[in-house]
């Protein structure tokens, strides 16, 4: 038991490294291929009575996990790892969160600071999650815990698509 667990501990330390080494080539590439897809933010009226409803219920609802699991990178709460201090790994993780919140950033709340509109950004949320592109594996590597639960992928789909369909009956975006 204690080899087999050594030898897990290696083979996920060999692993993380492994993967976090070739981040530049793989964000680099991604660069490139979504260059076009980052528009420039967009002017939402933050003050729709309606965002208000949506949001108290992502404060109560779906705030507590996203914080755990999605705030490292989507909002100015990050909780950097020990490893952000070696050169190289630094500019990586910058980079991953730079580009996390130009598409979502969830330091405000609801209606989220993003290049899309309120109605866009929890159709993409409620894909991701459905998906599970999100977190990334790069960081579920490093972080165990980090993965959403089926219950947590529940709760944030349900909220998206109520979300949605509230915004959809005025007609808005
Ligand atoms: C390690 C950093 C990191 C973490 C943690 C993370 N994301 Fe992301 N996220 C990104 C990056 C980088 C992008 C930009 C798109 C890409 O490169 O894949 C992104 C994009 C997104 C998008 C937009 C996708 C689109 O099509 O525009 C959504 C929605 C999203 N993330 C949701 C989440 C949620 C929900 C969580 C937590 C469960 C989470 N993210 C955790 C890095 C992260």
């Amino acid at each position: 038991m204690q080899v087999i667990n050594s030898l897990t501990f290696k083979l996920s330390t060999v692993s993380l490294f492994s993967i976090l080494l070739s981040l530049p080539i793989i964000l680099l590439a991604h660069e490139e291929n979504n260059a076009n897809v980052v528009k420039k933010d967009i002017n939402v009226d933050k003050n729709l009575p309606l965002y208000e409803v949506i949001n108290s219920s992502y404060i109560a609802k779906i705030k507590p996990i996203l914080e755990k699991k999605c705030f490292d990178c989507h909002s100015d709460a990050t909780k950097f790892p020990w490893y952000y201090k070696i050169p190289g790994f630094k500019q990586m993780i910058d980079y991953d969160i730079k580009k996390a919140k130009k598409h979502i950033d969830m330091s405000k709340d609801f209606p989220f600071i993003s290049h899309n509109t309120p109605l866009k950004d929890l159709e993409s949320l409620r894909d991701v999650v459905i998906e599970n592109d999100m977190p990334p594996l790069r960081y579920i590597i490093a972080h165990w815990d980090a993965r959403l639960t089926k219950s947590e992928r529940e709760a944030i789909v349900k909220w998206s698509e109520e979300s949605m369909s509230k915004l959809r009956e005025i007609r808005y975006q």
